[in-house]
């Protein structure tokens, strides 16, 4: 087993993993089923860009997440499901039953026309078909592309074009809280305009009346009393793809980053049993939806491949009371908790004696991730949920890159309170400065970059190889940069500082200011707008927007109204601005570039110190802008 033991462990196996990555990630591999081994273990050139791990090997994903541990661990708990209404019974789906669950739904996958190398959308809620779905795509070596359920009817149609899916797979509806997102009329709309969609399997959760079109639409529960449950799994190349998942990024529309097969597993694997100091009867709750990177790496693949037991929750934090998560961490006996810096600092601000009422005495260690995690929600994470007894391990990762790159091993590393610390076995960071030099030594601060390939890194973005390469390889030669900034300590350990690019994070959610400026300038009264991000107490960042409409002369409440409609419309709810201010002008430079240091000062309340305006083409329009900003 790939685990290690103590720091002294980490420090050796990190310096092997620098000295001789290939034999480092061979060996790691090793424990692996394969159906052919590798002919060599790595080919890469940042440049291009192009990077293979296990070459000429050959697998199936699903046959080491689940086909290997039947003989073993086939009655243990696979997926622990709580449903969102906390009066309907969870569910237990051992390794044996989500074994035959996922064969089953292969084979209705492959009955609908689905094959190896089609993209299937998944848009559904967190139900166990959701991971059932997702396996079984991977069974049949189709590529998943799962769009969070919460995303509109125009993000899910760009999604599903870009990669040409010939399946979606959805439900009637989905529960959240009090609320029903009424899915399948969601999907109906973006179909309108998806001509590569050939067939939608939609799965009975709600119950609410949908439309089904016939020769279209399916009822999962009558496609799966057609199949049965064998279903051999594909063999597939270390470098098919896997899996592509759209994520933003400064500009244009977000982008299909592209996971393949082997390498992919090697590392969900290895980073999951490490990090979170992984023991045999431990049960894993990671509280992310399956819609992102975290829940495709950290609630399916990572758990599954080492045979844990993995608990996925339907609903919110906050429903029916914001003591949720702590009642299901007593229910299930958690000992591994893992959530994002947003969710906590929510329910820090409620009533604590929903906290204290329960025991948390099964939790061993909790995890950060989505955001960087401020000083004050750490020490309320630790004190109040791990009493002080339960090590924090903040984890500092991308879509991009597969798996946790930067966190410290649970119990192992010394913590530091808003510190990822130290990169993981095989991840070789660095700081770089403006001109793109190396910044070396410690106590230092710049822009951070990977300068060596791990195995779960992005290989393309779907559809457009240029933009990789453009957006990740080429600021900085020969390294992958990660847009974040990033302190590097006395003593070597790393602290995110947040994104260094026009990439703002809402809640854990990555938005880039230009998608956002685009849905807002879809508004008939909105002439241009500006967006940028604000330092926000429970969402660690808020979206201000700055708008010139064609007619000042607008009710304000019903307009930010309407501009929340076309938002949520255009990208969904969680992109809604949190401030809108009407302005005459914006700050622009005579070549019409926006200055948004400007705009992003006054966001925060700081316009003392706006630095140089003097390059402006109209300096008048930031006292303007000042003006009325402060009047809020
Ligand atoms: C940010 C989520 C500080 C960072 C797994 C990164 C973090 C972006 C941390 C990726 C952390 C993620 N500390 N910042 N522990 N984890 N981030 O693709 O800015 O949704 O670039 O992946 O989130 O967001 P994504």
């Amino acid at each position: 087993m790939n685990k290690i033991n103590s720091i002294e462990e980490y420090h050796e196996e990190y310096s092997k993993s620098v000295r001789d990555p290939e034999g480092f990630w061979a060996e790691k591999a090793d424990t692996f089923l394969w159906k052919k081994k590798w002919n060599e273990v790595l080919e890469w050139d940042f440049d291009a860009p192009s990077v293979k791990w296990f070459m000429g090997a050959k697998l199936n994903i699903t046959e080491n997440c689940l086909d290997r541990h039947l003989e073993n661990s086939g009655d243990k708990v696979a997926i622990l499901w709580e449903p969102n209404d906390p009066n309907e019974s969870s569910i237990k789906l051992t390794y044996k039953e989500l074994h035959s669950r996922v064969c089953a739904f292969a084979n209705v996958l492959k009955r609908n026309g689905a094959k190896k190398g089609d993209r299937i959308c998944l848009y559904m809620p967190m139900t166990p078909e959701l991971a059932i779905a997702t396996l079984a795509c991977a069974r049949i070596g189709a590529v998943h592309s799962v769009v969070f359920a919460g995303f509109s009817a125009r993000s899910l149609e760009d999604r599903i074009n870009d990669a040409t899916c010939n399946i979606v797979v959805t439900a009637d509806g989905g529960f959240r809280g009090a609320k029903t997102i009424q899915l399948k009329s969601i999907v109906d709309k973006a179909l309108e305009n998806c001509p590569s969609i050939e067939r939608s399997i939609v799965l009975k959760r709600t119950g609410e009346e949908v439309k089904m079109e016939a020769g279209r639409d399916v009822w999962l529960h009558e496609e799966l009393s057609r199949v049965d449950d064998v279903c051999p799994a594909e063999i597939m190349d270390s470098e098919d793809m896997l899996f592509v998942l759209y994520t933003s990024g400064s500009t244009g529309k977000p982008k299909g980053v592209v996971h393949t097969c082997g390498g992919y597993m090697v590392y969900a694997e290895y980073s999951f049993r490490n990090v979170f100091q992984y023991e045999k009867d431990d049960i894993y709750w990671c509280t992310a939806d399956i819609g992102w990177i975290t829940g495709h790496t950290y609630i399916v693949y990572g758990p599954l491949l080492a045979g844990a037991t993995t608990v996925m929750f339907e609903g919110v934090p906050t429903y029916p009371d914001a003591g949720r998560f702590w009642d299901i961490c007593d229910k299930h006996k958690v000992n591994i908790f893992y959530t994002a810096p947003t969710a906590i600092r929510a329910l820090q601000a409620c009533d604590i004696s929903l906290v204290k009422k329960h025991k948390l005495d099964s939790l061993r260690v909790l995890g950060s991730v989505g955001e960087p995690i401020n000083e004050e929600a750490w020490h309320w994470y630790n004190d109040e949920i791990g009493k002080g007894r339960c090590p924090i391990v903040d984890t500092w990762w991308q879509t991009e890159t597969g798996g946790i790159m930067i966190s410290p091993l649970a119990g192992l590393t010394p913590l530091k309170p808003s510190y990822a610390t130290l990169p993981l076995p095989g991840i070789q960071p660095c700081l770089v400065d403006a001109d793109g030099n190396e910044i070396v030594g410690n106590d230092v601060q710049g822009n951070l970059c990977i300068k060596y390939p791990w195995p779960s890194m992005i290989r393309t973005t779907y559809g457009d190889h240029n933009r990789c390469k453009e957006v990740y390889f080429s600021a900085y030669k020969g390294k992958y940069f990660t847009g974040d900034g990033c302190r590097r300590d006395e003593d070597g350990f790393y602290r995110i500082t947040g994104r260094v690019d026009d990439v703002i994070n809402v809640s854990g959610h990555r938005f880039g200011t230009a998608e956002i400026e685009a849905a807002i300038d879809e508004h008939e009264n909105v002439v241009e707008t500006a967006v940028v991000g604000y330092p926000h107490e429970i969402k660690g960042q808020g979206i201000y927007a700055y708008a010139i409409c064609h007619d000042t002369n607008v009710d304000i409440a019903l307009f930010i109204q309407e501009i929340n409609k076309t938002v949520t419309e255009i990208i969904g709810p969680i992109a809604k601005p949190d401030k809108i201010q009407i302005v005459h002008g914006l700050p622009k430079t005579r070549s019409g570039k926006i200055m948004r240091r400007i705009l992003r000062k006054i966001a925060e309340g700081d316009v003392s110190n706006l630095g140089d305006t003097s390059t402006l083409l109209d300096p008048s329009v930031v006292e303007e802008i000042k003006a009325g900003a402060s009047l809020e």
